[in-house]
């Protein structure tokens, strides 16, 4: 089983040795492994259990780390990444042939991340290769936010976990992409849509979409818990199934008419940024009590709101057998 740890050291041995390695970010706990190294992104797939079809992000301490390996960086993603980096964006360079085509599914695209953790960028700036680094969750399940939910699920499969304690973000990254002078958001994320298009103007962005997981963060059936998740009034959902059964995502709310411990407020004071922070904790310990079907309540479309309730209605999406 993977230990847990704060030895930046260690975790750097072993991910030069081809190894697996779970890194803190700011956003959620990632699977990292040499991002250069093929068997090393290979077993990433395995461990996770990711189809080989969904590419994943390269992580750097800096952009001039990984110029080597791409083409230049467009112009306006150059302005987000001033912006934003290090921070909860990723965005999407054409890249050399350095980079395996594994790490992006085959895709001439990469997504590149400088995150925000000190512990990560400490790490990261003692290696000279960036880390592939997907959410450390096995596929389609909800991403991480503190090292036990890496260590429930994948412990087993690495050999190592740093501790870099509860992610602060608690979403992953926005995903940008830039052609022909148009960008695009591929994933919503921890930077809001409103932040981005204060630097670089109105963008386009992609809604889900099940028949065409070009990013495949669009897959429908993502960051669900095993309990069905409903978006729906919880007085409808009441008519059908025993309150006692019934557990609840709210907003801002208790209800009054479930039991208090199958309920879980995202934030009394209406802050997104708390509700995002705590969004995938409440929807694990959720999925962990025994209950028939879980309620949630949308947020406002604005802000964090727009990433978290897109998680949500991805959550809702699951087609349980
Ligand atoms: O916050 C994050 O981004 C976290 C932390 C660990 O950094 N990582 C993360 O990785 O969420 P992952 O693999 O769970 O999700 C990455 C998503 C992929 O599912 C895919 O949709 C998109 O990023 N992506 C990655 N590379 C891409 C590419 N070349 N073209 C299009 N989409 C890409
Ligand atoms: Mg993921």
């Amino acid at each position: 089983m993977a230990t847990i740890g704060q030895d930046i050291d260690y975790a750097c041995q072993l991910l030069r040795e081809g190894k697996l390695v779970a890194i803190p970010t700011e956003t959620v706990y990632g699977l990292a492994g040499n991002g250069l190294d093929e068997e090393a992104v290979a077993a990433i797939f395995d461990a996770k259990n990711r189809p080989s079809f969904d590419p994943m992000i390269l992580h750097t301490s800096a952009l001039e780390k990984v110029q080597p390996l791409i083409y230049p960086i467009p112009k306006k993603l150059q302005i987000l990444a001033n912006h934003f980096m290090p921070g909860p964006l990723s965005i999407l360079v054409r890249k050399r042939d350095s980079i395996p085509d594994i790490v992006t599914a085959g895709s001439p695209k990469v997504a590149i991340r400088i995150p925000s953790h000190p512990l990560t960028l400490t790490l990261l700036s003692k290696l000279d290769f960036p880390l592939a680094a997907p959410s450390a969750n096995p596929f389609g399940y909800i991403s991480p936010t503190i090292p036990d939910h890496v260590y429930q699920q994948l412990g087993d499969k690495i050999s190592y976990i740093l501790d870099g304690g509860p992610c602060k973000v608690g979403l992953e990254s926005t995903i940008v992409d830039e052609t022909d002078g148009v960008v695009t958001i591929l994933r919503k994320g921890g930077v809001p849509v409103e932040e981005i298009e204060k630097w670089v103007g109105k963008v386009k962005v992609k809604e889900r979409s099940s028949s065409n997981p070009q990013a495949p963060g669009m897959l429908d059936s993502h960051y669900s818990p095993t309990v069905p998740l409903v978006i729906a009034d919880l007085s409808e959902v009441m008519k059908k199934y025993d309150p006692q059964r019934i557990g609840y995502l709210s907003f801002r709310e208790l209800s009054p008419d479930l039991p208090k411990n199958h309920q879980f407020v995202l934030s009394r004071s209406g802050d997104l940024q708390e509700a995002a922070y705590h969004l995938f904790s409440f929807m694990r310990q959720l999925d962990e009590l025994d209950l028939d079907i879980i309620v949630a309540q949308l947020l406002p479309e604005e802000g964090l709101g727009r990433a978290i309730n897109d998680k949500l209605r991805r959550a809702s999406q699951k087609t349980h057998p």
